[in-house]
């Protein structure tokens, strides 16, 4: 019988070094591109590809999460009393009412593959997703997620959101090799975590969206501390991989890695370029400024 995916697991657990001084009292998925948060923009991802289940593995430090998808009783009260009707709509519909949010602590930092291993007991025996939400993608229409979801629903095994992305950057990402099988999508062959540039297979890089089968978890259990000193995610995919198909797909849309400061600068750019409110201001603003440059 074939699965759907309908729970999404998000590692939040991370310190957000790179993001530093902004994540020294701010969870790093909570940093905003224009108006809305990061793991906002995440979970948004998931419900528009049909994803019920929110699981978030969260650390110290993160309250702020679990606050930004709750209830506001006092905010909502004082929007409702100043008729600020639009933004009382707008905080209520944050989390559709089918849409449910479980949090589990990671109590030790032990890496990615550690982090989606926390998640097991919430996830059972289904295949699921995987978002980290520093990793912001934009289509322009469905989503990264549901694009995945529907190689998903004719492929039924593990997917791999993947980009080429320039050589010498590939000690930054998982790395595959595969062989393509049909236009954007390969079978994997190897996938190794963060090699230099001379011994990377490629320049496909792994980006924060998997679709995983649970026997992944088992895999995590026999995994040892690979790169980094940290249970990466990546070694237990690639013990995965011997058993069953594990597919890469080139997803369309564009990447901003907001855990760097240039990446996350970018998403500002562009999506407030998008943004309806502020789009033609900006847009006449960025204009008459590089004509300064
Ligand atoms: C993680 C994964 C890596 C992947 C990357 C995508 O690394 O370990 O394989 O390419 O996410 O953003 P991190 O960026 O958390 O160090």
């Amino acid at each position: 019988m074939s699965k759907n995916i309908t729970k999404a697991v998000f590692p939040v657990a991370g310190l957000g070094t790179r993001s530093l001084p902004a994540t020294k009292a701010v969870a790093k998925e909570m940093l905003p591109v224009v108006d809305k948060p990061l793991i906002q923009y995440a979970v948004e991802e998931a419900i528009a590809a049909g994803i019920e289940t929110m699981i978030f593995v969260t650390g110290r430090n993160k309250n702020s999460i679990p606050d930004h998808f709750d209830k506001s009783y006092e905010l909502e009260k004082e929007l409702e009393k100043s008729g600020k009707t639009e933004l009382l709509k707008m905080l209520r519909e944050l989390l559709p009412p089918h849409v449910s949010c479980v949090f589990v602590r990671q109590a030790e930092a032990l890496g990615l593959g550690h982090a989606v291993h926390c998640a097991k007991p919430v996830v059972g025996d289904e295949p699921f997703a995987v978002i980290l939400p520093d990793d912001l993608i934009e289509d322009g229409s469905r989503g990264c997620m549901k694009q995945m979801v529907e190689l998903f629903n004719k492929e039924q095994s593990s997917i791999l959101g993947v980009e080429r992305v320039d050589p010498k950057e590939t000690h930054k990402y998982g790395i595959v090799e595969h062989t393509e099988t049909a236009p954007k999508v390969g079978r994997l062959k190897s996938i190794v975590e963060k090699p230099k540039p001379e011994v990377a297979p490629s320049n496909i890089a792994v980006v924060g969206r998997y679709i995983l089968t649970p026997a992944i978890f088992e895999k995590i259990e026999t995994t040892g501390r690979g790169a980094g000193g940290e249970i990466q995610l990546t070694d237990a995919i690639a013990a995965l991989m011997k058993d069953e198909q594990v597919l890469s797909y080139e997803f369309e849309g564009n990447r901003y890695d907001c855990g760097s400061k240039f990446g996350f600068l970018l998403a500002n750019v562009e999506y407030g370029l998008l943004h309806k409110e502020i789009k033609d201001e900006f847009a006449a603003y960025l204009k008459q400024r590089v004509s300064r440059v």
